[in-house]
């Protein structure tokens, strides 16, 4: 079993002493990369440490890491600079900081890393977190002789070998079912980064999402890379697709909203529409990535689908659940995009209405197809359309917000609002709301009546509860 030394004791613990250590994760990039962290933290606690909200005198520092987009290794080592400073003064101290680089720039970069940033103890790729214990214990006894490197991907799953998830996570909670990605576009790192599609078993999702509730979860996100791809092994022997799960998941009492992202249209099959249609706990609110409305570029981003699919797709999903609200990524400026292109997309986003979006400058990525394809698109053209898009896809998310006001919303209260005396949460199409509030509603559905938009957000008040809850879309 991972994670314990041969004669069963955890490494690094010893009984009797003080074993408590700080542990400070930084995390950027995506969902996945939150739930990895809290993860790793769950990994480490039974070595003693627990999470520092600052990295100053930790013990151990973990800096999980996107490669997605951007200089993503630049940004890595000026952070790793910032924390060398800090290792050096916890040890002038006589202490010590463990310093671990994880996640997909890791697992892109590996050795590398050590040799740009030689400080650093440990680098650790996304498939090999169960193996942090054994990493610390071999990064302290190497402290003298030399760093841990573990990019591997591992023939065991690391699912397998996690402990049960134990830090709550709130109100609304992450569930990774699924990671890594075999769609291959041609722009993405994931594949290379993440591995190849694993799916975890129903049996261990199920207990997983049955504990997150018992903590006080009332919102579950399923995540996955390509998380409609999943098809998991369930205790009969069969193997269910995404559809099935839901409704497995829809049956556990006290989950009240359910989610999913982020998926690939050509795996939103049959079954999953239908569930959109008559799951209630499903929430009317699909991110549903398409990159561009140009069937030559999806072409050359090797999507498997063109233009003409995807909005016949989003038709039937609309006919499954007439409100549902929709979100997407977009890629302006792939190699090979010219104008028409580009006013594909535009004309793609026009016919489609999104509730709000993601639009990214296509940015090269070492060792993706994309990246050496002749054509490559200049900044200035890349930043015109960025522009225009991100214009367009403002309005859209403006007119969708400004429609909810004067309706009766179901708000699922995470927290306290953004002033004194307000309280905050989310309405099933995911849009924040704040209200004036006590926060003993912190942790329930109530009804709110909408009074005002704003471009990401919308205020609101407390309905009185004789107040129907309206769920209908608001554009
Ligand atoms: N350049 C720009 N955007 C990218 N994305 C993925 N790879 C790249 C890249 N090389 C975007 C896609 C994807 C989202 C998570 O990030 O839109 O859906
Ligand atoms: Fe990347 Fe998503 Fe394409 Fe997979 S489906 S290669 S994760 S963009």
């Amino acid at each position: 079993m991972s994670g314990n030394s041969a004669d069963g004791r955890v490494p690094g613990f010893v009984p009797g002493a003080d074993n408590r250590k700080k542990l400070h994760v930084i995390t950027w990039g995506c969902q996945m990369n939150v739930y990895d962290s809290l993860r790793m933290a769950d990994v480490l606690a039974p070595l003693g440490f627990t999470s520092s909200p600052l990295p100053d005198g930790a013990d151990m520092v973990i800096l999980n890491t996107c490669h997605i987009r951007d200089k993503a290794s630049e940004k890595v080592f000026s952070e790793l600079g910032r924390l060398r400073l800090l290792k050096q003064s916890k040890e002038a101290a006589g202490g010590r900081m463990v310093l671990a680089v994880a996640g997909c720039v890791a697992q892109a970069e590996g050795a590398e890393i050590l040799l740009r940033a030689p400080y650093v103890d440990i680098v650790l790729g996304p498939q090999t977190y169960h193996r942090l214990p054994e990493m610390v214990a071999r990064a302290s006894r190497a402290a003298k002789g030399g760093p841990v490197i573990e990019t591997d991907f591992p023939t065991e799953q690391k699912f397998d070998f996690l402990p049960e998830a134990s830090a709550p996570q709130g109100v609304t909670a992450f569930l990774t079912i699924q990671e890594g990605c075999d769609k291959f576009c041609s722009f993405c790192v994931v594949p290379y980064t993440r591995g190849v599609e694993a799916s975890r078993p129903v049996a261990s999702i199920v207990a997983e999402a049955r504990k997150l509730v018992g903590q006080g979860a009332l919102e579950i996100t399923l995540l996955g890379q390509n998380v409609n791809a999943w098809h998991g092994e369930a205790p009969s022997g069969s193997t269910w697709g995404l559809a099935r799960l839901v409704r497995e998941l829809a049956g556990i009492s006290n989950l009240l909203r359910l989610r999913y992202t982020t998926s690939h249209p050509r795996d939103m099959d049959d079954a999953l529409i239908a569930a959109h249609g008559d799951v209630p706990a499903l929430m009317p609110f699909l991110h549903l990535p398409v990159q561009s409305g140009s069937d030559r570029m999806l072409a050359a981003m090797n999507r498997k689908h063109t233009a003409e699919d995807y909005l016949r797709l989003v038709d039937r999903l609309r006919d499954a659940r007439p409100e549902l609200a929709l979100s997407s990524d977009f890629i302006v400026g792939h190699p090979g995009e010219t104008e028409t292109d580009f006013e594909a997309t535009m004309d793609l986003v026009r016919k489609v209405n999104f509730a709000q979006a993601f639009s990214f400058k296509y940015s090269q990525r070492p060792g993706t197809p994309a990246a050496g394809a002749p054509h490559q698109v200049g900044e200035p053209d890349k930043d015109r359309r960025l522009q225009a898009l991100q214009a367009l896809l403002r309005d859209q998310q403006g007119a969708f917000n400004a429609a909810c006001v004067g309706r009766t919303m179901s708000i699922l209260v995470t927290g306290p609002g953004r002033q004194p005396g307000q309280i905050g949460g989310r309405t099933p199409f995911l849009q924040p709301v704040h209200l004036p509030g006590s926060l003993d509603r912190i942790g329930t559905e109530i009804s709110v009546r909408i009074d005002a938009a704003r471009q990401n957000s919308l205020v609101g008040s407390l309905a009185s509860t004789s107040n129907l809850i309206q769920e209908r879309a608001c554009a």
